[in-house]
Order: C-alpha cells, then sequence, then structure tokens
C-alpha cells in the first residue's frame, strides 16, 4: 500500500527542471522585453517614473552593466557616479562576489532553519566587528530602512525613554519609524501621522541638541555623519560634541552609516574621520555587493543585551530572512574585496583628486558655489549668479521649481557625457557624484573633462543648457 502511495507521488513530482523550462532563463526573458519593458512597467508599475525617464532622455534601455559601467541598447558606455543609490561601491558583477554566491547556490547548506545559529551570520558579525572594536553586537536586517528601525527600538528598550532626536534634512529611510524621523518634507508629505516622540533639531546645531537632550526623554540621537540629501557635512566638533552631549544626557548616538559606510568616504566608517564612536551604527548598501539586500545594526553589548534579556525574548526581534545565506556571503565577499583592492584607501585618494579638480573650477565659474565631500561622496554645488544676463535665466527657470538649475548639469552630463549623475536632494542646486569605489584614473579624466565642460556650456546665455531650461519649465508646468 505504502509502496503504491510512494509511486503516485513520484510519478505526480513535476518533470520540468530549471534547465528546460525557457522562462527561467533569465538572461533570454531580459533579452525578450528590451523593447516592450516600459510600456509594461508604466502599465504594472510606477508610471510617473517612465514618463520621468523619457522627459529626461534617460530612457537609454541599459542592457548590462561591469565594474563602474553601465552599456545601452546600442552599447554605449556609461560612467555610473549614482552606484544605484550606493550600493555598488565594488562595482557591478565582481567577479568575488559572483563566486561567493555562487558557491553558496552550488552547495547544499541549509539556509533559513531559523532553529538554529546561522553560520555564516555568525562569521560576517564576526568580521564587521573587528572593522568597529568598540562595538560588540551585531543584529542583521534586509533594508536600511529595517536597520533604522531596529536601531530605534533598541535606543527605546535600552533606555526605557521614548523619545528619537533626528536632524532636518536628515534621511533614513521611508518605512513609518524612519519617514518619522525623515527631515525632507518632500517624502513624509501625505503619510502622516508619524510615530511619535521624534523631534527635529537643526544639523550643526549643538545648542538644539542639548535643548531637545536636556528634559531627560531622549533615547537617542540618530545622525548621519555626512548627510546624503545634499552632502552636508558636519561642522568641526558636531559630531563629538554631540557624541558627548547624549553620553551626558543618557540618550544613546546612532550614527546612521547607510550611506557612509564601508569606504565610501576614504575610512571605513565615516565618524573616523572625526574620532567619534557611537553607541549604534547603522550599515547597508554596499555591504550587499550589489546583489542581495543586507543590513546591519551594530552596537554596544549592554544594548543588544536590553533587548535579549531572557530565553523567552530569544526571538523577539526577527525578520524571517535576515541572516539568509546568500546575504551573508555577499556581506563576507563584500569586506574581503574592499580589503584586497584597499578600496578604502583608494576612495581617499581618488576623492581627494578630484575634488581639488572640481574645487580649482570655482574660481573661473560664477555659478559654482562650493564643493564638498569626503572621498567619493561628492557634491559640486551652485548658486545664484551676480553678473545680470546669468542671473535672469537662472531667475526664470528657478522660480517654476527651486533646484531646477541642477537638472541643467546632471542632464547633459548624461546625454552628452554618458555619465550617471543625481541633484543631490529635494530643492538642491548641488549635483551629488558616488561612484564606485573602483573608479580608475581614466574614469577621473573622463568626470573632471565632462563637469568642466557642462558647467562651461551653462554660463553661455542664451545657449543650449538654457534652452533646455526652458524645455523643462514648460514641461514642468504643464505636468
Ligand atoms: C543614510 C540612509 N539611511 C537609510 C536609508 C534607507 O535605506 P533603504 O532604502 O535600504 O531602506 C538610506 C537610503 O538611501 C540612506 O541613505
Amino acid at each position: 500500500m505504502q509502496e503504491i502511495a510512494a509511486a503516485q507521488i513520484r510519478a505526480a513530482e513535476p518533470t520540468v527542471t530549471a534547465a528546460t523550462a525557457p522562462s527561467l532563463d533569465m538572461s533570454a526573458l531580459f533579452a525578450r522585453h528590451a523593447d516592450d519593458c516600459h510600456e509594461l512597467y508604466s502599465r504594472y508599475g510606477n508610471e510617473q517614473l517612465v514618463r520621468m525617464l523619457k522627459l529626461v532622455g534617460y530612457d537609454v534601455g541599459f542592457c548590462r552593466g561591469e565594474g563602474q559601467y553601465l552599456f545601452d541598447r546600442n552599447g554605449t558606455k556609461y560612467l555610473d557616479l549614482l552606484s544605484g543609490f550606493g550600493v555598488f561601491a565594488i562595482g557591478r558583477h565582481h567577479p568575488a562576489l559572483r563566486a561567493a554566491l555562487a558557491s553558496v547556490l552550488d552547495s547544499e547548506m541549509p539556509n533559513l532553519i531559523q532553529m538554529d545559529a546561522p553560520r555564516l551570520a555568525a562569521v560576517l558579525a564576526e568580521r564587521l566587528l573587528a572593522q568597529v572594536p568598540y562595538l560588540d553586537k551585531a543584529l542583521f536586517a534586509n533594508s536600511g530602512g529595517e536597520a533604522v528601525e531596529a536601531a530605534m527600538k533598541f535606543a527605546r528598550a535600552a533606555t526605557g525613554r521614548s523619545v528619537i532626536v533626528y536632524c532636518d534634512n536628515a534621511f533614513h529611510g521611508v518605512s513609518y519609524g524612519a519617514l518619522s524621523i525623515n527631515g525632507d518634507e518632500s517624502f513624509r508629505s501625505g503619510f502622516a501621522p508619524f510615530l511619535p516622540d521624534c523631534i527635529r533639531v537643526p544639523f550643526n546645531d549643538l545648542s538644539a541638541l542639548e535643548t531637545a537632550l536636556i528634559g531627560g526623554e531622549v533615547a537617542a540621537f540618530i545622525v548621519e555623519p555626512i548627510q546624503g540629501k545634499g552632502v552636508n557635512m558636519p561642522a568641526d566638533g558636531y559630531l563629538q560634541g554631540a557624541a558627548e552631549l547624549c553620553r551626558r544626557h543618557g540618550a544613546l548616538f546612532i550614527a546612521d552609516e547607510i550611506q557612509t559606510g564601508l569606504g565610501r568616504t576614504g575610512r571605513f566608517l565615516a565618524v573616523e574621520h572625526w574620532n567619534v564612536e557611537p553607541d549604534i551604527v547603522l550599515i547597508s548598501k554596499a555591504l550587499s555587493g550589489g546583489y542581495v539586500p543586507v543590513s546591519a545594526v551594530l552596537m554596544r553589548r549592554q544594548i543588544f543585551d536590553k533587548v535579549y534579556d531572557r530565553m523567552d525574548r530569544a526571538l523577539v526581534m526577527v525578520s524571517t530572512f535576515a541572516e539568509n545565506n546568500l546575504a551573508m556571503a555577499a556581506g563576507i565577499a563584500t569586506l574581503e574585496v574592499l580589503a584586497s583592492e584597499r578600496l578604502v584607501e583608494r576612495a581617499a585618494a581618488t576623492g581627494e583628486r578630484l575634488m581639488r579638480a572640481f574645487s580649482a573650477m570655482i574660481p573661473r565659474y560664477e555659478l559654482m558655489r562650493e564643493v564638498r565631500g569626503k572621498g567619493l561622496m561628492i557634491a559640486i554645488d551652485f548658486a545664484r549668479p551676480r553678473s545680470l544676463k546669468l542671473r535672469a535665466a537662472w531667475d526664470l527657470i528657478e522660480a517654476a521649481r527651486q533646484g531646477m538649475f541642477s537638472q541643467l548639469i546632471t542632464i547633459p552630463l548624461f546625454t552628452d557625457h554618458k555619465i550617471l549623475s543625481q541633484v543631490a536632494g529635494t530643492n538642491s542646486h548641488a549635483v551629488k557624484l558616488l561612484p564606485p569605489l573602483i573608479v580608475c584614473s581614466a574614469d577621473c579624466d573622463w568626470m573632471i573633462k565632462s563637469v568642466e565642460a557642462v558647467i562651461a556650456a551653462s554660463h553661455r546665455v542664451p545657449g543650449a543648457a538654457w534652452s533646455l531650461g526652458r524645455t523643462l519649465v514648460a514641461n514642468y508646468l504643464r505636468a
């Protein structure tokens, strides 16, 4: 009887294997939808994104990525200074990452057992904490926002206090906790109410922070060492002062290094530039190797132990996929590549060269205001010019929308010079460069030459840049 049942089950098993199912060849599927991708994505996904891409001429049909480069449908090569919002520190398709992930896929190591201590998570935690020796424990999650949520919970549980203090212009993600401490109204609009007990203070203002801390209800102050939106730099002494104030008032100091961490600024963590040792450090983005979403909350033992304080609370903060083998392998391989290719040191040196070259342009171009950043997180900031003709052109497009000028730089950089960059934030006049840390000397020449050409063109009125401005304004007003 049992044998008959087993035979029936075997007969019912699917016979199609991955190798024989044509629809599971993702490269073929990707190629097949080259022409209808925008239509499909508009119909079933974000139509506004597709409209925007068409409007600004970014609908070039990227079909290949390699290291710091992207290639469009015609095989044209682009330099990617966006890095998937900071994900591709080691570049796209790094062979070491692929090999590490393939070794997981080719193995039968068990994944997500849940009632087990995941071995690769233990190894990644050890290696991450070796880089931040004053912290003792790591909790893994799946995204930057999820790490932020976890940090807020740890801070409240560890201190028994409720208030989280955050900065104007901060970006910590868009899930509800993270959005409650997002300092940019454009992300919050339409989603209220937010978490109670979140207090906003100006960035770089220690006395405002102290005023918030004085009430004694503050669990934590969370801050990006360099703000991602705008690439706003901390004033000298700000981060040390904030850490000291937090300690004095019994609040935790949380550094959100989701964008700045893992070598982006020329140090493993950006706080190292200012000799600050936070109580909690958040990392994500680059840790994924660009392949598998992952984030980590690194913290002091006392904070961790306040949450995991009894055996029956061993699963009090869990996330189903958080310690999956592929994510852990991506993290381990990324750390290996950062070390073996000395990418942190390389980011520092390359960043210095670029900042020097961009800064040297300031005296020649009145629209340029400032170049700021650290390592390979750089902003070129523009401001209203003095000369009459240029000022009138600026005013015309800025009256339609504040920050519109930045697109007169990013769009020609893309269309004419094949460089993908971004405007640094809502209403911002800064253009942000976030290259993979592997960019080479020839890439720097490409950037410097192109940036200068585009800035020079923006100083010619009338000229192509300002007619693009008028088109953008017309489209913007129509939309
Ligand atoms: C500093 C910082 N924190 C948090 C986040 C949110 O990360 P995610 O988009 O993975 O949720 C970001 C994303 O850009 C970020 O830059």
